[in-house]
């Protein structure tokens, strides 16, 4: 593979402007969306505008999943997007970032059946059919099983498409310049997606892809021209799945790539490539070793099917990523692993330094530690406690 390591006289494609939607980007360098559990009262924080205005050099910044809805809620102190405090709060966090000279958009999430009823007040959680996925939740009360979940019925998925309307002009009103449709990894949409979790036998069954198309069109309308993104995870498998570890004895995970379930997702791209979307964010398998190239062959095939911004993920660097632009293949890269330790990526790509490390122990809650600490090039101390 070309090394794209020249510092600042190397030509990286990574580092040139493009157009996704409406919105128009300096860099292709994406900020990935990530959960860290900051928001005890499911509002953000000031901590959060911090965080987000350090990392404003990047192209975009895809915020972390926010809930469309109370019953939405599948992960503690997350926030959401469906109350007025959690549109105030978020306000602060988009005018830090525009302040600053970023972009930011906002992802929807409903985690589903992926919940528990720890989190929802004692309530079973709702999924596409009364199947158990088969995760491990975190819970107030620390990792737990999820349980076979209701079915959702016709009314309760009328219901929550409007959710996501609502919460997608919320977005816009906190001041995002967009919202992304979560429909990757494990939670609601990608639940409806996969035939070993959707056994309906109504319209949401026959068409696997329907809900997921229902949320699209009822979050674009709330915004005028391309200013919605989908992610989709189709190659998801056991070996993409966060920690904690499963209990043994729990059967076989249900999400898996085989032709039947990638045939599912070619014809929902091929829908999406008939609305007015602003891009399609794809994580990809994990790659089969740390450090390995992602496979670009992956990614191609939807590429064929899908003619808007495509913006690809999972496990590069800057040499896989400027390489991935470079054959056409994305028209931008998205990182999150390392934005955690590198607020300033975008400057170490272009200067050809060497990426920090995250400490892994503060990904997911606390505070300002591990979180809003990791030093701006030229840092290269060691990650706080480390
Ligand atoms: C701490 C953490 C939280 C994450 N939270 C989300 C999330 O809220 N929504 C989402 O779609 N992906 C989430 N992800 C997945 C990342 O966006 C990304 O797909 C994954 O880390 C692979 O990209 P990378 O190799 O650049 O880290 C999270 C990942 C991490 C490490």
């Amino acid at each position: 593979m070309i090394r794209y390591d020249e510092g600042t006289g190397g030509r990286q494609p990574l580092l040139t402007p493009v157009r996704v939607g409406d919105l128009r980007l300096p860099n292709r360098v994406v900020m990935a969306p990530m959960t860290r559990a900051r928001a005890p009262g499911r509002e953000a924080t000031d901590l959060h505008a911090a965080y987000y205005g350090q990392r404003a050099t990047a192209g975009l910044i895809v915020a972390e999943g926010a809930w469309v809805s109370e019953r939405a809620i599948g992960f503690p102190d997350v926030p959401g997007v469906f109350g007025a405090g959690q549109v105030a709060a978020w306000r602060r966090v988009t005018d830090v970032v525009h302040a600053l000279g970023g972009r930011i958009v906002l992802q929807l999430w409903h985690a589903g059946a992926n919940s528990h009823p720890d989190l929802l007040g004692g309530a079973l959680p709702a999924g596409p059919s009364p199947v158990d996925p088969g995760e491990v939740c975190r819970t107030p009360g620390g990792p737990k099983d999820t349980v076979t979940p209701r079915e959702m019925t016709a009314a309760e998925i009328a219901g929550t498409v409007a959710d996501y309307g609502a919460a997608s002009a919320n977005a816009r009103r906190a001041g995002f310049d967009g919202v992304e449709v979560a429909a990757n990894g494990t939670y609601l949409v990608a639940q409806f997606l996969n035939p070993r979790l959707n056994r309906r036998r109504d319209g949401y069954g026959a068409d696997r892809g329907r809900l997921l198309l229902e949320i699209v069109d009822a979050v674009t309308a709330a915004w005028d021209g391309r200013r919605v993104g989908v992610r989709l995870s189709p190659y998801w498998t056991a070996r993409d799945r966060p920690s904690p570890a499963r209990s043994p004895g729990r059967g076989a995970y249900p999400y898996t790539a085989d032709e039947e379930s990638l045939a599912g997702y070619d014809a929902v791209v091929a829908e999406l490539d008939r609305r007015p979307l602003a891009y399609l964010h794809l994580w990809g398998r994990a790659p089969a070793r740390p450090g390995a190239v992602p496979d670009f062959d992956e990614f191609a095939r939807f590429r064929k099917l899908f003619g808007g911004p495509l913006i690809v993920n999972h496990g590069f660097g800057r040499d896989s990523g400027n390489a991935v632009v470079d054959a056409g293949i994305a028209d931008a890269v998205s990182f999150a692993e390392l934005f955690i330790a590198n607020p300033d990526l975008v400057g170490r790509f272009a200067l050809g330094q060497d990426p920090a490390s995250d400490d892994g122990r503060s990904r997911y809650g606390g505070g300002a530690r591990g979180y809003v600490d990791y030093p701006i090039w030229p840092g290269h101390q060691p990650p706080p406690g480390g």
